[in-house]
């Protein structure tokens, strides 16, 4: 019998009320919650809810003596294999990264040794606010994970990052991170606290229960700058979405990422160390410099080329003179370089292909060009709308033959492929 227990932390965002179908899925999928509520969440959700959700008392009171008697604090915050924090406001995450216990929930979040996993929901400001952003990155290098937020409509008219990941994702993070500690899926024994304990069911969208706790992860993602001279430059259309949405679904899986990221206007994936580059050439250096990694995924568009010789200063339009002429030069080939082989490489590489015609044919030739294991290709014809766009519709190359995946978000096309990575590597690797 597998028994599991989280500690799921609720505190006080309007998606409250989404904990209570996290209960149920968690309870569904045989993992054992205690819920503890703070004042903030009190506010959008009862006690009592949870309590007939999880079936289990509801903790609130840091002073209730009952409590103190029966289970004191600190036992309670080392009761459970994961400590779970969902919704997390911004004031929740503040404290924690202040390291502040002036609650019961903080107070247990800072006894406790067992591993943390958040799931920020807030409006899109309050989400992108350099304090929010400052206090992610401290958590993230604490070794809190983060799963979501998502993009989309608010409750406060408002659109953008900050709604609160769906129950089924934070369930799926849930169980990966369970999966990683050791003993894994098989790890046996009675359910901490007398509970009967219920065989769990495989992660929703990750059927085999592979994490990637452990390992370590490099992505690239969104366009390379080269410069013209000291103001001008050229580019692609890359957004970085579909990079950036790869390293937060590696993430999300227990992968210590490093996403190095081209000039975007995306905010840093919380729980992700992100190295900003402009040139194809520093690109290269970060990339090396983040190694080693036991996957490498290539998804930003690298300019092939730069010009040879920048302008030291701005180059001057003179009437009647002939518009200059740029000599090109060619840019190093990352996704060769990683692919290379040798004691640096990845264990799995993973290139990205962009391609307006003949796209299977230029995706297979580009397999075996680079040296790569894989190739995810994608259409970026302007009638496609996938560059700067939400949706992607790509083909998976690798050595067993091509797949072709519908159109769908980025997101998805980023959780699905960070599930194959994570099979990948658990079929035949050991952990680094
Ligand atoms: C109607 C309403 C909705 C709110 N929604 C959110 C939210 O979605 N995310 C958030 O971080 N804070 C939200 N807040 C603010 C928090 O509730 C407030 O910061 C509170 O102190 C958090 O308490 P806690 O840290 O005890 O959970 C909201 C407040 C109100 C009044």
């Amino acid at each position: 019998m597998t028994a599991r227990r989280v500690l799921l932390i609720v505190s006080g965002g309007i998606a409250a009320y989404k904990s209570l179908e996290l209960v149920r899925l968690l309870s569904k999928a045989g993992v054992g919650v205690t819920c503890v509520l703070t004042e903030g969440g009190a506010r959008f959700v009862t006690a009592l809810s949870l309590q007939a959700l999880s079936g289990e008392r509801v903790h609130t009171d840091l002073w209730s003596l009952t409590e103190e008697s029966e289970m004191g604090h600190i036992e309670l915050s080392r009761s459970a294999d994961l400590v779970v924090v969902a919704p997390a406001s911004a004031d929740i995450l503040a404290r924690m990264a202040a390291g502040l216990a002036s609650d019961l929930a903080t107070t247990l979040l800072l006894a406790t040794d067992t591993k943390v996993l958040v799931a920020p929901a807030m409006n899109v400001r309050m989400w992108t606010h350099p304090a929010t952003v400052g206090n992610l990155a401290v958590l993230a290098a604490r070794g809190v994970v983060a799963v979501g937020p998502d993009e989309g409509a608010m409750a406060c008219n408002e659109y953008g990052p900050g709604r609160l990941a769906e129950p089924p994702a934070i369930l799926a993070a849930i169980l990966a991170q369970l999966d990683a500690l050791p003993g894994g899926r098989a790890r046996t024994g009675p359910a901490r606290r007398g509970e009967a304990a219920a065989e769990r069911a495989p992660a929703q969208g990750d059927p085999d229960g592979h994490g990637l706790a452990g390992r370590r992860a490099l992505v690239t993602a969104g366009p390379t700058h080269e410069a013209i001279d000291p103001v001008r430059y050229f580019a692609n259309r890359s957004s970085g979405r579909q990079g950036y949405a790869i390293a937060s679904a590696l993430a999300a899986l227990g992968a210590r990422v490093t996403l190095v990221s081209g000039p975007t206007s995306l905010p840093d994936p919380p729980g992700v160390a992100v190295r900003r580059v402009e040139s194809a050439r520093e690109m290269l250096a970060a990339c090396e410099a983040a190694l080693p990694a036991d996957v490498a995924v290539c998804a930003a568009a690298v300019g092939d080329w730069r010009v040879a010789d920048v302008a030291t200063h701005k180059m001057k339009k003179t009437a009647g003179a002939a518009p200059p002429t740029l000599a090109l030069v060619a840019n190093p080939d990352i996704l060769a370089t990683l692919a290379r082989p040798g004691e640096a490489r990845p264990r799995l590489v993973v290139g990205f292909a962009a391609e307006t015609q003949d796209l299977e044919r230029s995706a297979l030739a580009k397999r075996v060009r680079k040296g790569c294991d894989w190739i995810v290709a994608n259409d970026v014809g302007a009638h496609t709308g996938t560059m700067g766009g939400e949706s992607n519709a790509v083909l998976l190359v690798t050595a067993q033959g091509t797949e072709s995946w519908e159109r769908m978000p980025k997101r998805e096309v980023a959780r699905r492929l960070a599930l194959r990575i994570a099979a990948a590597l658990a079929a035949a690797l050991p952990r680094r």
